[in-house]
């Protein structure tokens, strides 16, 4: 059965497309079928950040109902399959004729994960996504106002009946002035999955156009991210590499 997972944040610019195309990468390195959907529609980012940018069918031609959505799916080097939006302005201006959700559920049973990207607030585009999705992950950022934002993402997204998985903290730095895990859980009342340090890798692998977690998998960030694919999916991380010390010693206090 597809699970379809939604990532929401409420704020903008924590890290959603990030997560997002390198959880991807990372659920496929599992050796898992994987498609990353681009559901932010106004301000689409994960073709650019795949070094994918110039497709000529997209997301915005099968909602406008010029194209089948099998026609908008791109097979990565990595392997990881992408459904990007359209990138120009005139295809933002594209009437929609087709739901996210309606045009997503034709992939039911046909792979194994979506992962949908989400646009930020909570405008007619994120809610599209969300209402696309079965299960959602809150991404949110050490901070306060990143909180309160993702606790609204989540009130809406309890309101359409989406089951949460639970809350990744990204951009961490572990300074004093931080929310911590436990402040996290407290606030949002869900758990906290995962804690994604701020790694300049992140940046460099944009830079360079390659998912993280391939061009620098030993990157602190990356294997965060690998651990929480392997957490989400249900697989051991260590079929995939082996522990560092510091990951046996967060394992075994029960992180
Ligand atoms: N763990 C990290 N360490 C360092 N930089 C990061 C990390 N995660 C994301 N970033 C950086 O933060 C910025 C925003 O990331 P991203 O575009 O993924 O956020 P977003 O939530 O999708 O934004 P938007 O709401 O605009 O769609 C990017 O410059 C990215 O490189
Ligand atoms: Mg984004």
């Amino acid at each position: 059965m597809t699970r379809f997972i939604v990532f929401a944040s409420g704020k903008g610019g924590v890290g959603k497309t990030t997560l997002t195309t390198n959880l991807g990468a990372a659920i496929h390195k599992f050796g898992k079928d994987v498609i990353v959907v681009d559901g932010n529609m106004s301000t689409p980012n994960v073709s650019v950040l795949l070094g994918m940018p110039k497709l000529p069918v997209t997301l915005h031609d099968v909602l406008a109902g010029k194209a089948k959505a099998r026609e908008a799916v791109y097979l990565h080097p990595s392997g990881l399959k992408i459904m990007p939006a359209g990138l120009g302005i005139s295809q933002m201006k594209m009437s929609q004729k087709k739901q996210l959700a309606h045009v997503l559920n034709e992939f039911a049973n046909q792979t194994e994960y979506m992962l949908i990207d989400c646009a930020a607030g909570l405008g007619q585009e994120a809610m599209q996504a969300m209402h696309a999705g079965d299960e959602l992950i809150l991404v949110t950022n050490p901070e306060i106002h990143a909180m309160t934002d993702a606790l609204k993402a989540y009130e809406y997204a309890k309101e359409i009946g989406i089951r949460p998985i639970g809350v990744v903290v990204n951009k961490v730095r572990n300074k004093e002035w931080e929310m911590t895990k436990k402040n996290v859980e407290e606030f949002i009342e869900l758990p906290v999955i995962g804690m994604i340090p701020e790694d300049d890798n992140v940046k460099r692998s944009i830079a360079y156009k390659k998912p993280l977690v391939y061009a620098y998998p030993k990157s602190p960030a990356a294997r965060a991210i690998k651990r929480l694919a392997a957490s989400i999916i249900g697989e051991d991380y260590r079929m995939l590499e082996p522990e560092t010390f510091g990951e046996t010693i967060l394992r075994l206090i029960g992180f």
